[in-house]
């Protein structure tokens, strides 16, 4: 089987942060979400990987590079507009061949992996299989209908009124037959191609797509609350361990990972929560659901919830920083200058609140 990865998009929905990076590459649990849809591709035993990339494609293959430190091949595979899912398809097909595919949308986190599925599917007659999970706003994503006996009955991409709470999940099986269905659909009224309406001409031709209903957390990373949200999912599975150094004072319980080169000096650090590498944390509480990432240097503060990035300075902030997301090279700092106003220095589409 062969993987394919789509990363595009511009992720406006996470601006300012996506107007210098690519929103696959924002770390959950301080690692881009893009390279754990790699390894979890590459722990189902896939070697061949497939990346489809858009406007952020030379920062994308920068950071990833060739595949060769997880032991995979990676090809990249440019989209000239973001023209649907089902387009990603069709552009890919000298790379799919007629091998067997697994899709992940690059932005997407599950829960446990999906090595049992893959695994399922390669060996299995099926031409397709979708992953499916309840979700409270279905109108929002691809939603299936199940008949009686678990088997699908149709597909509709965002309906206005949804036939059932099962959304299709961003990830997908396929065998060579997805070519012929690619090419039959029509652009949605979003002017995109889509992979639903490509699925759904799969049952109607009679060929066999089987739904796997996911029981467990999977979340879409669009918006800074699903960052934030995956976030503290990926950190509860998170296996701790400890290679910087903890002051005798400092108070870190056993959920908390401090990556090489971090220093905890007078500090409480309750978990799930990761320091990167190289990064300070001086007398400073750090709560639950944290990442700081590498070379943050935070002092005199607390924090709870949060993900910082590389390069960022926290420093004597008088209140607790809680569900922030926190981009590279940032500086929040009390300041003892009159006037005491507060001093803002934000770039586009930032959000500050205000107690
Ligand atoms: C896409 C698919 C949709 C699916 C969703 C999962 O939506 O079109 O069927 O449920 O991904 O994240 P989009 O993100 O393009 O709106």
């Amino acid at each position: 089987m062969k993987g394919l990865i789509l990363s595009g998009g511009k992720g406006t929905r996470l601006y300012p942060l996506t107007y210098t990076r690519a929103k696959q590459l924002i770390p959950v649990a301080n690692k881009p979400v893009l390279f754990r849809v790699v390894e979890a591709i590459h722990d189902a035993g896939i070697n061949e990987i497939g990346i489809v990339i858009g406007d952020t494609g030379p920062e994308i293959k920068e950071t990833v590079g060739d595949g060769s430190r997880w032991g995979v091949g990676i090809t990249y595979i440019p989209q000239e507009a973001p023209l649907g899912l089902a387009h990603a398809v069709k552009i890919s097909r000298d790379f799919l061949g007629d091998e067997r595919f697994v899709m992940f949308l690059g932005d997407n986190v599950i829960e446990g992996g999906i090595s049992s599925l893959i695994k399922q599917f390669a060996s299995s007659e099926w031409n397709s299989q979708i992953v499916l999970t309840e979700v409270p706003d279905p109108e929002h994503f691809g939603v299936a209908e199940l008949n009686g006996d678990g088997q699908i009955k149709q597909l509709i991409e965002k309906p206005k009124q949804p036939p059932s709470n099962l959304a299709l999940v961003g990830i997908y099986m396929f065998d060579h037959h997805i070519f012929e269905a690619v090419d039959a659909i029509k652009p949605s009224w979003r002017g995109e191609l889509e992979i639903t309406d490509a699925i759904q001409w799969l049952v109607t031709n009679q060929r066999k797509v089987f739904p796997y209903v996911h029981n467990g957390w999977w979340i879409d990373t669009g918006k800074p609350t699903d960052m934030l949200e995956a976030n503290a999912c990926v950190l509860e599975e998170l296996t701790p361990y400890i290679a910087g150094e903890i002051d005798a004072v400092s108070v870190v319980d056993g959920r908390v990972t401090v990556e090489t080169g971090a220093q905890i000096i007078n500090s409480v650090i309750r978990g799930p929560a990761i320091v990167g590498e190289n990064t300070r944390v001086e007398n400073t509480y750090i709560g639950p659901f944290t990442s700081i990432y590498h070379d943050v240097v935070i002092k005199n503060s607390e924090i709870e919830r949060c993900i910082v990035l590389e390069h960022s300075c926290i420093a004597d902030v008088p209140l607790r920083i809680q569900d922030s997301l926190i981009g590279r090279h940032v500086t929040v700092k009390h300041s003892t200058r009159k006037p005491k106003t507060l001093k803002m220095n934000l770039g586009d589409h930032s959000r500050m609140w205000i107690p």
